[in-house]
């Protein structure tokens, strides 16, 4: 079956197998191994990404759903201003331990300070609570983002 996509910009078509997962369009055929696998179920958020700009969990999309969508990845967002911001305070803060659920953090802490951005504690913990991390016990992650979002409000962006 023939898709295009375009991930990070970047416009690609395809003849793929009907089943195959965005995730592994992503990672195998555009060589972003920045988003992760974990459970592969949907259920911790390590695959997010932003597809058409709302985050998805790409383990459990089919690629051919995402046919003529734009797909933006943790590595794409990560060099954006918000992003920037968002990986700033997730350094000064410690958040992360051994990084594999980061990218996910990163793509749901993105879509939040970009679309809403109060730093609002409960806020915060509802835009990220589809992320599972199993180091850090949610603490600094939680504060990375309130730092974030502070200084967006501050108006350092
Ligand atoms: Fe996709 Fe866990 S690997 S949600
Ligand atoms: Fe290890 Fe989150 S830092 S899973």
């Amino acid at each position: 079956m023939k898709i295009s996509l375009t991930v990070n910009g970047r416009k690609k078509e395809f003849d793929i197998d009907p089943m195959k997962r965005l995730l592994d369009v992503i990672r195998d055929d555009f060589g972003l191994t920045g988003t992760k696998e974990s459970c592969g179920e949907g259920e911790c958020g390590a695959c997010s990404v932003l597809m058409d700009g709302k985050p998805v969990t790409s383990c459990i999309v089919n690629a051919v759903h995402a046919d003529g969508k734009t797909i933006e990845t943790s590595e794409y967002l990560a060099e954006l201003p918000l992003g920037k911001l968002l990986v700033d305070c997730f350094d000064e803060t410690n958040a992360v331990q051994c990084g594999f659920c980061f990218p996910g953090f990163l793509v749901a802490a993105y879509y939040y300070l970009h679309n809403d951005g109060e730093p609002n504690l409960e806020k915060i913990k509802f835009a990220l609570s589809g992320n599972i991390c199993r180091c850090t016990g949610y603490i600094k992650i939680f504060e990375a983002v309130m730092v974030a979002c502070q200084r967006k409000k501050a108006g350092e962006l």
